[in-house]
């Protein structure tokens, strides 16, 4: 997979490929990552990517052309998918994680400032909001995103942590987890899964999966029980 992220601030985003699994996937090339600085295609004088809005009010705006050129000087850029991050997108769960990361080829704009000029949107095919809240800028936003569709790439993540039971597939949340030691200040390990019984180990994970997800998230009970029903 290939992905393009414009920012105006390219050193937020740097470090996060230089760790663990974003290290992992790019330096074993599951994962092509360009971090363009899109100031670089100002085509005035001082560079300037914002200008007062039009009708005038408080605060700048994200002007079009930087914007536009840095996605026209990427290679293929008619063929990959374009990303806003902006808190006016639709929100973000793991299954459009699932399905960005089927993408061969993605270009996220992070914008900053109080917002975009409207028009930059009519080049994008999708706008994402990791939340009802507003960030300073795209950058938290993308990494989350990035972070999200990366290790649901085949091959990333090794078998022993392969997505499968992660939380929120099949609308649960993961079953709970021990380690060693057997006993720690009186608390222990469920004597079933130190069973050996492997049919009886999923059948206790399933309905532990179950049990938390309709305490912690009824909502998203509601929706494994309708799948249930298909
Ligand atoms: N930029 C600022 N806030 C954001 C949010 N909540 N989601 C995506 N992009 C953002």
């Amino acid at each position: 997979m290939r992905i393009d992220i414009l920012t105006l601030f390219p050193d937020m985003i740097k470090p996060m490929f230089e760790h663990s699994m974003l290290w992992r996937a790019t330096h074993y090339d599951f994962l092509d990552v360009n971090i363009m600085d899109f100031r670089e295609f100002s085509e005035d004088k001082r560079n300037s990517v914002d200008d007062t809005p039009y009708g005038g009010g408080a605060g700048m705006v994200l002007r079009i052309e930087p914007v536009i050129n840095a996605i026209r000087s990427i290679e293929n850029h008619e063929n990959a998918l374009k990303i806003l991050m902006t808190p006016q997108g639709i929100p973000y769960h793991q299954e459009r994680a699932r399905t960005l990361s089927k993408n061969k080829h993605i270009i996220i704009l992070c914008g900053h400032y109080e917002g975009y000029d409207e028009r930059i949107r009519d080049y994008f095919d999708v706008e994402i909001s990791i939340g009802d809240y507003v960030l300073t800028g795209g950058e938290i936003a993308a990494m989350v995103v990035v972070d999200s569709i990366v290790r649901l790439i085949p091959g990333v993540l090794s078998n022993e942590d392969s997505p499968k039971d992660d939380s929120f597939t099949n609308n649960l949340l993961e079953y709970p987890q021990y380690t060693r030691p057997r006993l720690f200040e009186g608390k222990s390990v469920p004597e079933i899964l130190l069973s050996g019984h492997h049919e009886n180990i999923r059948k206790w994970r399933l309905e532990e999966s179950e049990k938390r997800t309709r305490q912690r998230r009824p909502d998203l009970y509601e929706k494994y029980l309708k799948n249930q029903e298909k």
